[in-house]
């Protein structure tokens, strides 16, 4: 198994990580899951540019052009032999004595590594089922950080009550998912949360607005409440893992017939027409 570290493709019994590791200690860092379909990594190039621009944001540099970094990821897909599957990567702001405020003469640390991962399959057919969880998470979450433990605990709790997902709303506000990006449609028209602060502006969710443009269905980018989530004709998540994933009853109540709906369907042709 060959990962990435600092630029370099080494072997994983290679790989040091530093006990001061700001990463390991803070969550000061950022990062990516980017898919592998068929040897290939998709949507590759969106993935790098919101890289750049979540490290950015917390003010880490990448220390290599994103052509160079695109190169890596491609490698190590290729070295491992990775046919369907992902690539995590992540950035820290490096190792060096612990205190809050940033270091004088840290190197950022990058590691990647790659997983073989089938899809979904059986959950795309069935769709799942969600729980609505008070967003208790920070106000910086457009930024892909290190720091998920709001989005932790929401999960956590979710799969205890043998859910898929976590439905995150701040107040009746339904922002997105732990992982994913949360839409309902009604009469025809799909509402997502608006790509604001208080959400991650999934690669998937992109995908899926072209989608909706090549298919005529009409996008609101309106944030809706977890009431009118429930009298929603459709429901669905997307993200990197899930793609477009149906969700067919939330917190016990079904949504309409609790089967996936009929553009969820389209939708998740769609989506496969351009995987394969
Ligand atoms: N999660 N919102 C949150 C909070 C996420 O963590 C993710 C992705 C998404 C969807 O983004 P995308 O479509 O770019 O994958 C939305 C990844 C898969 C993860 O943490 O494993």
């Amino acid at each position: 198994e060959w990962i990435l570290s600092n630029g370099e493709i080494v072997k994983e019994q290679d790989l040091e990580i530093s006990k001061e590791d700001r990463g390991y200690q803070f969550g000061d860092g950022i990062y990516e899951v980017i898919r592998v379909y068929e040897g290939d990594l998709f949507t590759a190039t969106e993935h790098i540019d919101r890289f750049y621009a979540s490290a950015e944001k917390i003010r880490i540099t990448v220390p290599y052009t994103k052509d160079v970094f695109h190169k890596m990821l491609y490698d190590l897909v290729e070295l491992n032999q990775i046919d369907n599957g992902q690539v995590y990567v992540q950035i820290t702001r490096g190792a060096a004595p612990r205190n809050h405020q940033f270091p004088e003469n840290a190197e950022p640390v990058v590691v990647g590594y790659t997983k073989s991962v089938e899809r979904p399959v059986k959950f795309l057919g069935n769709g799942v089922k969600a729980l609505f969880v008070e967003d208790v998470r920070w106000l910086r979450c457009d930024i892909k950080s290190l720091n998920l433990l709001g989005n932790v605990m929401a999960k956590q709790q979710a799969y205890e009550e043998g859910y898929f997902e976590a439905i995150l709303h701040r107040g009746d506000t339904v922002t997105e998912g732990s992982s994913s990006n949360m839409y309902g449609i009604k009469d025809g028209v799909l509402y997502t949360h608006p790509a604001t602060n208080l959400i991650l502006n999934g690669i998937t969710r992109r995908v899926i607005f072209e989608l909706c443009n090549e298919l005529g269905i009409e996008v609101a980018e309106t944030a809706f409440t977890k009431q009118q989530a429930l009298e929603m004709d459709e429901f669905f998540m997307s993200s990197t893992t899930s793609e477009v994933m149906p969700v067919i009853e939330i917190s016990g109540q079904k949504i309409a017939d609790g089967s996936p709906g009929e553009l969820t369907r389209k939708l998740q042709k769609a989506f496969e027409a351009r995987i394969k």
